[in-house]
This record gives C-alpha cells, sequence and structure tokens, in this order.
C-alpha cells in the first residue's frame, strides 16, 4: 500500500497519486469563483476545509453532516480529482484542496482571479502530528524512529517535501495572487477574527449567529465526532484505527511532549537558516 510516486523530485503516497494525476493539477484552468485551500500536511486542512464548506453553505448543513471532506473539497492532485469535480455543487464556488509546492502549482494560478487560502501552522506541531500520521496512514510508511524522522522533516526529503520550501514558496507568490495566508493558532487563539477574515476574504459576510453556528460546527469535539471529517469512513487498510485517531489531540504546542533539547536546537538553527527574517514574522513561538 506504501506505494511512492515521486513528481518534480518529491515523493508523493501512490495510493492516491499518479504522474497523470500531478501533472494534470498543475495544468488546472481554475475559474475566478473557486476557493483554493492550500497547506503542507497536517497543518490544519481538515479543520479549515470545514470552516469554509461551512461558510459556503450558508446554513444549508446537509453536505456538512452527508459528504465527506475529500468529496467537497477534494484535492486537485488526487487521482479521484476528476470525478469529484463533476460532483460538486454548480450553483456554488468550488472548493478545492492541495498540498503541491508553489513551483508546482504556481503558474496553473497566477492568471486566475480564484481565492487562494493558504494556511500554515508551527513546523514543530506539524512534524509531530505527521510522524503519528505516518503510524495511522498505511499508504505512507511507519517512521523508523523519532530522531529519523526529526532529521528527515529538517532536510525536506520525506513526503509531500519541505515544509520550509512549501511555506516560502507560497508566502513568495503572495503578492501575485488573490491570497490569504492564515495559520493554524490564530484559528485556535481568535477564532472569531480568523473566521471574519475568511468570511470577508470569501465576499459571504456572516451576522452573529451565523458565525456562532460556524464555530459550533468545526470545533474539535463536533470534528472528532463527525463521521464525515475524522476518516472513520475510510477502510482500516487504509488508516488503522488501532495505531491512533486522525483528529489525534489539535492543541499548539504538542511538540514540547516530544522533542528533546537537543532535537530543538538543532531544529531552531536549521529553521533560522531556511526562513531567515520571514520565520521572525511567523506567528508562532520557536521556544
Ligand atoms: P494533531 O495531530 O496535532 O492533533 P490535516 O488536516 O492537515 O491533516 O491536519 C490534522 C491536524 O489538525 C491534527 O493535528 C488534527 O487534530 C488537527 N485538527 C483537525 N481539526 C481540528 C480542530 N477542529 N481543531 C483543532 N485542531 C484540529
Amino acid at each position: 500500500m506504501d506505494s511512492v510516486e515521486v513528481f518534480k523530485g518529491i515523493r508523493f503516497p501512490g495510493f492516491m497519486h499518479t504522474q497523470e494525476s500531478l501533472r494534470t493539477a498543475c495544468g488546472f484552468q481554475f475559474q475566478d469563483t473557486d476557493v483554493l485551500l492550500v497547506t503542507f500536511p497536517k497543518s490544519g486542512t481538515t479543520w479549515m476545509q470545514q470552516v469554509l464548506s461551512l461558510i459556503l453553505c450558508k446554513g444549508h448543513l446537509w453536505p456538512i453532516h452527508n459528504v465527506p471532506n475529500w468529496e467537497r473539497a477534494p484535492w486537485l492532485e488526487q487521482n479521484s480529482f476528476v470525478k469529484l469535480l463533476g460532483n460538486l455543487d454548480p450553483s456554488q464556488p468550488r472548493l478545492l484542496t492541495s498540498h503541491l509546492g508553489a513551483e508546482a502549482l504556481g503558474p496553473a494560478l497566477l492568471h486566475s482571479k480564484a481565492r487562494v487560502v493558504y494556511m500554515a501552522r508551527n513546523p514543530k506541531d506539524v512534524l509531530v502530528s505527521f510522524y503519528y500520521f505516518h503510524k495511522l496512514a498505511k499508504f505512507l510508511p511507519d517512521p523508523s524512529s523519532f530522531e529519523d524522522f526529526v532529521a528527515e522533516f529538517l532536510e525536506g526529503t520525506g513526503f509531500f517535501g519541505s515544509w520550509f520550501e512549501h511555506v516560502k514558496g507560497w508566502l513568495g507568490l503572495e503578492p501575485d495572487l488573490n491570497m490569504l495566508f492564515v495559520t493554524y493558532e490564530e484559528l485556535h487563539q481568535a477564532p472569531r477574527a480568523t473566521l471574519q477574515k475568511l468570511s470577508d476574504f470569501l465576499g459571504y459576510p456572516l451576522g452573529p449567529e451565523e458565525e456562532d453556528f460556524v464555530l459550533e460546527h468545526c470545533s474539535f469535539p463536533f470534528m472528532s465526532q463527525s463521521s464525515v471529517v475524522n476518516y472513520s469512513l475510510v477502510p482500516k487498510e487504509v488508516m488503522d484505527p488501532s495505531q491512533g485517531r486522525f483528529l489525534r489531540k489539535g492543541v499548539m504546542g504538542d511538540w514540547k511532549e516530544h522533542f528533546s533539547p537537543e532535537q530543538n536546537e538543532k531544529f531552531n538553527t536549521v529553521y533560522q537558516a531556511k526562513m531567515g527574517n520571514l520565520g521572525l514574522h511567523l506567528p508562532w513561538t520557536m521556544d
């Protein structure tokens, strides 16, 4: 199950990617009304898919309760994409998702007015979440050790490529795209203000009651119990529930429970070297 597809030097799980699906994504014709969510894996993709679906559904909850997130907001680069795209409601803006880097997907977006929501998360928490996800997801290899996983993450040679290049690449495109940069931490610490920022960006302003309703349906407790976003619909050969839950902890700073002082120091050195001044402006604490 853990076959590999290498595309533009980056490894993708062969279970849901092919050369053709990856190439098709890079040449995708966006419509100006499209909303594209871009993330490095484990940055809160599913959470933001839920928030954006809730904003766009204007209170019609049927899809929120009945349609899995991967059908509501299909991944451009996955082999199921063309079929799922055909099922999207033509009366709504299309909500799409991607983990591709800016180098791969940027050119297809450059001349479009499609709205891009880029969501980032403290890379130390991304790393921890990704480590557990490698155990849960049978389409990714089991990590040999946490130590090796840290080394691979810092080298940027793991699945989906380098976190550093992903964030820098997309931030570099911000002036040329109709893009909103948002973080997992913002949504955690200031959910209402972040929701307002997102709904304004989409052109779907919400009243206070609608905001309450969105916040309730994107909460960690609600999503943990919802089979259409907690991945419990996926067969155990794909995600093995005996290895943990997809909605695992949903907190900020879990890395502190996992990093040794040496790993933390090494991480900070690489972060500083790769991110430079940009790293200082990102809204998370590295200590
Ligand atoms: P943890 O493993 O740290 O718990 P992605 O969807 O990009 O794969 O990201 C998954 C991460 O987002 C997991 O992090 C998951 O628990 C967290 N997440 C999902 N929904 C969330 C929510 N409503 N609130 C907070 N975190 C959430």
